[in-house]
Order: structure tokens, then sequence, then C-alpha cells
């Protein structure tokens, strides 16, 4: 049995067959459409979510399959003091394979160890978020034609990022990718991802100024600043519009560079960007569905 914690947990060449699978599926809607019949997801949702939760869900739903869940640890019987191990194991009982999301760190990783079925990490704190990392990739592979040989801008909350943290860790496989970590002092990415970079001799920087660097990048991350990992409201209110990426700084950017966004957004991109023909991020939710299903038809051992 197989779970999805981290992007690492799969090789490369394993990424390259489930993306391939993806865009098999994308092509071929209705050959996928009863592949999980009679197969159940439960979604174990910690934490709030629009696009992860929902996604799962209609990744399962176009497989053919059912969902249940729950999508708020107060209607759960975490409000009771049940343990997610607990949690997980009843579950097993219920479900084929499940997705959690949860404000802790590892919380996905306790469950794992005592799941019955395949456990899919949905996000767990500012550690990883793994299946927004599989989308990302995906979305890059597919509008750029390949995974390398570029450089990327990651812009924002680059601290509590969760996204970020996911996709860094899976971008240093492919070859010359240079990094370019946009943030302000208080938002760094963290020591240990540069330090892990320093040790595999991976070009990167630090920078705080968004329009300095803009006409390098093939490609620009923005995130959001993560309000809910924040101690004090007041250093949310003061970092929260560092960035906004208007018409204005994207006229230095490259034509062709691609803007990606996990979304929610809040106001780091401004909505005029939307019909920019470099704005990715409502394609990129789009692409998630699609390996959303060739993940599961490959944790259910079905592809
Ligand atoms: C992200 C998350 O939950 O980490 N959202 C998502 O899953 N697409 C990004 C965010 O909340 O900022």
């Amino acid at each position: 049995m197989r779970h999805l914690m981290s992007p690492l947990d799969f090789t490369t060449q394993e990424l390259d067959r489930l993306f391939d699978l993806a865009g098999d599926i994308q092509k071929n809607p209705q050959k996928y459409a009863h592949a999980c019949d009679g197969k159940i997801l439960a979604t174990c949702f910690y934490e709030p979510s629009t696009r992860t939760r929902l996604s799962f869900e209609s990744a399962m739903t176009r497989l053919g399959g059912r969902v249940i869940g729950f999508s708020d640890a107060a209607s759960s019987s975490a409000s009771k003091g049940e343990s997610v191990s607990d949690t997980i194991r009843i579950i097993s009982c219920y479900a084929d394979i499940c997705a959690m999301r949860h404000p802790k760190e590892g919380a996905p990783m306790v469950a794992a160890e005592r799941s019955g079925i395949p456990v899919i990490n949905a996000g767990d704190g500012g550690h990883q978020h793994p299946t927004q990392t599989l989308t990302d990739l995906l979305t890059i592979r597919s509008l750029k034609g390949s995974l390398g040989g570029f450089t990327i801008g990651l812009c924002g909350d680059l601290k509590f990022g969760r996204t970020v943290h996911s996709l860094i860790h899976a971008l240093v496989r492919y070859q010359d990718i240079r990094f370019v970590f946009i943030s302000p002092e208080e938002l760094r990415v963290p020591d240990y991802i540069t330090d892990m970079l320093k040790s595999k001799d991976i070009s990167f920087r630090e920078v705080i100024r968004l329009e300095d660097v803009m006409p390098e990048l093939d490609l620009l991350y923005m995130t959001r600043v993560q309000k809910e990992r924040f101690f004090n409201e007041e250093d949310y209110v003061r970092l929260k519009d560092f960035y906004i990426l208007d018409m204005a700084k994207l006229e230095r950017a490259k034509k062709d560079m691609l803007i990606l966004h996990p979304l929610p957004r809040v106001n780091e991109i401004s909505v005029e960007v939307d019909d920019d023909p470099r704005a990715a991020y409502f394609k990129q939710a789009q692409y998630g569905v699609f390996v959303r299903m060739a993940l599961i038809l490959t944790l259910l051992g079905l592809a």
C-alpha cells in the first residue's frame, strides 16, 4: 500500500507516468468514467479548503466513485478529543482511500502509519502540499513543454507557504532550474530549504523587490500571505499587501512568462491580470482535477 506524503514519494519516472495518465484522462474522460465504480474516497479536512477538497471530490466523482467526509474539524470527533490515528482506523473501515488536510505538520503521516487504506496529504500546516505540487508540475509540463531549463520566481509568503516548500523540493530533481525567492525579510524561505539547495549546488537568489527580477523570469509563482499561520494580526496587516502584481509590473516581464498561483488569491494579483495570456492560475486549477484523478487511480492500483 502506498501513501502520498511528499512529492518526493514518487520518482521522476513515476511522476512522468502519472502526468501521462493525467493527459490521457484530459483527452479521453469517458474512458475513465467508471474506473472507480464502487470505490469510496474519504475527505478528512481539519482546515478550510475550497479547491483541494472539491477537486478531490470532483476527481473521484468523475471516475465513477463516491465521496464521504467532513470539511471542518468542529463537525468531526476531533472536537471530542479523538486522535487522527483513531479516526483513520475508523475511516479505513468506511472508505478505500483518504485525502487528509490538517493544521498540524506531520498529522497525515501519523495517520498513514495507522491506516488500512492509502492516505494522501492534502496539506499539513506550513509543511507540505504534495497534490498542489503535482498540479503545479503538470501545469508547467503542459504549458511550457518540459520540467527543466527555466528560472522560476517564487513570490510572497515563502516562510509559511507549504505549496512553495513542496514545489521547491520537487523541482530540484529536474535539470537546470534557477530559483529566485522574492519575499520581505520576515517571510523568507526557511533555512532548511536554502541549506538543502546549497548542499545540492542549485542556483538560488533571495531578493525583496519583484520589479528588479521580473525580466529574467520564465515562471512567476505568486502566493498569498498565510494569515492563519501568523502569531499576531499586526504583522499580517503590515505584510499582506507587500506584493501586488499588476499590468504595470508585468510590462517588464517576458512575453511568454507563465504566472502561477495555487489560489486562493487575496490582493497579490490584481484582477486586471486575469485576462493576460500569461495568467495560468485558473488553468492550473483545472489541471488539479486531472492530476488527482490520475493519483487516485495510481494509489488504488487501478492505473
Ligand atoms: C493552498 C494551501 O492550502 O496551502 N491552497 C490550495 O490548496 N490551493 C494555498 C493557500 O492557501 O494559500
